[in-house]
């Protein structure tokens, strides 16, 4: 009598243990919040950029030359930046310094800035996407990054550069994420933080890149139904960066897409592990401190 639990259809006991037909075929729901109903082109990209252990992630922003030039700490990224590369989760950069200073041996997911043709000299919000979906996929792009400016004076042509990033990006399977960049005359609260981050997670970005606020930021990540990574802005104490990611990780954020406060510290390498060690491990801000000191 064969065995009952080895048994296929077909009758054959002598193969049918590879088949398995005991053990249930799962099927595990995904990890990112929002994100279960996406292809698996874009779930891999996004277990590239939040790690499926913590469900968060440490991106280090170095784009701010792309409108501001040879920022403080960005002047030479081959010697400032390439360090720091292999203690943060993701890379965020223009395809210019990737091409040029990174090298391709490193295998970090890419945030590649999309949106293009605005400096500080003029004005930030005229923005166009900058980057064919093309060379986003001849770069290995795990991300595009578009400027939003809600509020803004060319407010409609930053949305239009999203939808237009996202329905690219949805083509080819990479995410899309949408910055929620300020304006001078808008206030950082999470009245309008959450408007912007609601505003672009419903036009179809994967992801939003936002500031941390004091009060009620925890409206802001509830409100919104993709993950939420905080911009660091401009520097800070480490001390007080540390408790920012802290406190926003607390309340719902989903990491960091960090620049200044990461290249600009003393110790950068330091504030990166430090930084990381907040956002992954939920390490007590006063002791990722420590950590960084101890460096
Ligand atoms: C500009 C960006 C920058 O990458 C980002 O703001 C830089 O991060 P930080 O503010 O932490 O220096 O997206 O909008």
């Amino acid at each position: 009598m064969p065995d009952e639990q080895t048994t296929t259809p077909g009758g054959d006991t002598g193969e049918s243990k590879a088949f398995s037909p005991h053990i249930p075929f799962e099927t595990p729901g995904f990890f990112l919040r929002g994100s279960g109903n996406l292809d698996w082109g874009m779930k891999n990209r996004l277990s590239r950029i939040f790690n499926p252990k913590s469900g968060r992630t440490v991106m280090l922003a170095f784009d701010h030359g792309y409108i501001m030039g040879p920022t403080t700490g960005l002047e030479r990224i081959d010697l400032n930046i390439v360090p720091l590369c292999e203690h943060v989760d993701v890379l965020m950069c223009t395809r210019g310094v990737l091409r040029s200073c990174i090298p391709p041996t490193v295998t970090k997911p890419i945030a590649l800035r999309c949106s293009a043709g605005a400096t500080i000299l003029k004005d930030l919000s005229y923005e166009h996407v900058g980057v064919d979906i093309e060379d986003a996929v001849r770069l290995d792009a795990a991300a595009m990054a578009v400027q939003v400016y809600v509020g803004g004076e060319h407010e409609h042509d930053t949305l239009e550069n999203l939808t237009k990033t996202i329905d690219a990006g949805n083509r080819y399977g990479i995410p899309t994420l949408g910055v929620t960049a300020v304006g001078r005359e808008m206030v950082r609260d999470a009245r309008y933080l959450g408007l912007a981050c609601r505003i672009i997670a419903e036009l179809g970005a994967h992801y939003v890149k936002t500031y941390y606020c004091e009060s009620d930021f925890e409206q802001v990540t509830a409100a919104c139904p993709v993950p939420i990574v905080i911009a660091g802005g401009k520097k800070l104490p480490e001390l007080d960066t540390l408790k920012m990611c802290y406190n926003a990780v607390q309340q719902g954020a989903a990491g960091v897409d960090m620049g200044r406060n990461i290249f600009q510290a003393d110790k950068p390498v330091a504030m990166a592990k430090a930084v990381s060690a907040v956002v992954h491990q939920l390490m007590p801000p006063a002791d990722a401190y420590q950590m960084y000191q101890d460096a």
